[in-house]
This record gives structure tokens, C-alpha cells and sequence, in this order.
């Protein structure tokens, strides 16, 4: 029984910093790699987990190193792993390049969570759990499937729409809380000026556009809240969506309203910026002066 259960994706991620990007056909050299844990999934249960959530991964790794790497992670921020199966794949794989100014860009390359189904939703999964959280780096009908059986259950479901994919009218709907970037919410409303208050007529009861450095927008019902970031240096922006999501995650299934889980996520994204890779970087709630 965990309050928190993440369905998502595990990758090792295999980061290199470079001065720019390789155009197609063109090599560049960068630093040394550092190799450490991530995937959306993964990264997501260890924040939320270091802040002091009852934590459990449904996802799946290889029988891997990397693997290995993943299920070392999760135990060490004491999310339980019995939902992550070990499949007959390579463990996913992120290989991200990072410029000086802290920007990302990722391929992925899923492997085992590609294995992920609506089977391994089993009947015990739901039970005790307050808030499931999704993301959609595995595939999209484990994801619906879980959507529409927490809905059913009456357990409270947070979607972390990234990477952005296209989702069903009854998903959107079954959504308590839509989390998006604004890129997310352009391709979601069709345009990257749209009014973020027609996330709603999507489906979902509440909606939050993470900004980057600028903070959040909380829309719940007839209200629309601003959460200011404080001001970082950023280093590696990587995961900080992540951390987001599973801060977010960890306050709701404590009972905390959803703009101050959203004050808390932003600070805690915030601090993640500041550090090297995305899991290694997620602070604890000691270090945030919570819990
Ligand atoms: O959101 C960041 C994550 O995206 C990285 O950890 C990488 O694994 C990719 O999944
Ligand atoms: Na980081």
C-alpha cells in the first residue's frame, strides 16, 4: 500500500555537456558522460519519495546494469519497486546532450517500457493509493488504462503530459490534474498563445502550466494563481518537470490544497535546476524546511 503510485517510464540517463548540438551529418566532441538514473517515471516517484511520500513505480527495466542503476535509485529514496518488472529488454536509455546555459534536449530510446500494458494494472494496485501520477513515456494504453481505473476508484489522478501526445476525450475528462509546459499546453489548445484557462474544456477538473523560471499557473475552476519561482542559476534543466510532478504529487496525497502543492513543486523544480542530472538533483523535505 503506498499513498502514491507513479506508472511510468525508468531510463538511464547518459549525459554529455556539449558547447552546441551536432547538426545532422556533423560530429561534435563534447565532455565526459556521466551516467546516472532518470526516465519521467522514475524521476518523478524519487521526488516525490524524498519529500517524504509513501512511494510506489509501476514501469518495467531490463536485466541490466542500467537496470541495476534504476532499482539502486528507488531504493535509496525508498520507493517501493514491487510493481517494476524486470523484462526481456534493454533497461530504456535518455541520451542528453547539455549546453552551458543548463538547456536539454533527449532521445530517448524506451526499451523495457515499451513492455509496459494495461495488465500489469492488476486489481491490488490501486489499493491505499491517493494519487496515481502519469506520464507518457510508456506506452499510451497502460496509461489510459490506469487513467480510467484510478477514476473508477475514486483515487485522485495527476497526468504529466510529456512528452506531449495526443490523449482521448474520456482520459482528459477522467484527469483531476492536467500538468503541462506551456509548449504542452500550446499543442494541447492548438496555438502557443492561447488562453490557458481553456485547458479545462479539455476534460480535467484542474489544470497546471509550469513556466520555467517564471513559475506556475494554477487554473481550479473559476480561479487562475500565479506561483512565482525564486531565482536560480541553472546548471541542468533536466527532470525539473519531474520533480515538479512528483512534489505536486507527494503534497496532494498529504491533503494540501493544489496551489500550495504547486508553491511547494516550484521551489522544489527550482532547486533541481541547480544541480547536475534530474533523480541526483530532487532535494529533500528537510532541505525544503516541509514535513
Ligand atoms: O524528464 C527528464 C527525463 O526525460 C530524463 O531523466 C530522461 O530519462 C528522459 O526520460
Ligand atoms: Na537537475
Amino acid at each position: 500500500m503506498s499513498a502514491v503510485l507513479v506508472v511510468g517510464s525508468a531510463n538511464a540517463d547518459l549525459a554529455v555537456p556539449v558547447d552546441r548540438r551536432p547538426a545532422g551529418g556533423e560530429t561534435v566532441l563534447g565532455g565526459d558522460t556521466v551516467v546516472s538514473p532518470g526516465g519521467k517515471g522514475a524521476n518523478t516517484a524519487v521526488a516525490a519519495a524524498r519529500l517524504g511520500a509513501d512511494v510506489a513505480l509501476l514501469g518495467a527495466v531490463g536485466d541490466d546494469d542500467h537496470g541495476r542503476l534504476l532499482r539502486a535509485s528507488l531504493a535509496d529514496a525508498g520507493v517501493s519497486a514491487r510493481y517494476l518488472r524486470t523484462v526481456d529488454r534493454p533497461t530504456g536509455v535518455a541520451y542528453i546532450t547539455v549546453t552551458p546555459d543548463g538547456e536539454n534536449s533527449i532521445l530517448v530510446s524506451p526499451g523495457a517500457n515499451s513492455a509496459l500494458a494495461p495488465g500489469d494494472l492488476t486489481e491490488d494496485v490501486f489499493d491505499g493509493v491517493r494519487v496515481v501520477v502519469l506520464s507518457l513515456e510508456v506506452p499510451l494504453p497502460a496509461v489510459e488504462s490506469a487513467v480510467a481505473r484510478a477514476a473508477e476508484k475514486g483515487v485522485r489522478v495527476l497526468l504529466n503530459l510529456s512528452p506531449a501526445a495526443r490523449l482521448s476525450a474520456e482520459t482528459l475528462a477522467a484527469l483531476d490534474v492536467l500538468l503541462v509546459n506551456e509548449h504542452e499546453a500550446g499543442y494541447l489548445l492548438g496555438a502557443d498563445d492561447a488562453d490557458p484557462r481553456k485547458l479545462l474544456e479539455l476534460g480535467p477538473r484542474a489544470a497546471v502550466v509550469t513556466r520555467g523560471a517564471a513559475g506556475a499557473v494554477v487554473i481550479d475552476g473559476d480561479m487562475s494563481t500565479t506561483v512565482e519561482s525564486p531565482r536560480m542559476t541553472a546548471v541542468d534543466t533536466t527532470g525539473a518537470g519531474d520533480a515538479f510532478a512528483g512534489a505536486l504529487a507527494a503534497a496532494l496525497a498529504e491533503g494540501v490544497d493544489l496551489v500550495e502543492a504547486a508553491r511547494r513543486a516550484v521551489r522544489v523544480a527550482a532547486i533541481s535546476v541547480t544541480r547536475h542530472g534530474a533523480q541526483p538533483s530532487y532535494p529533500t523535505a528537510a532541505e525544503l524546511g516541509v514535513g
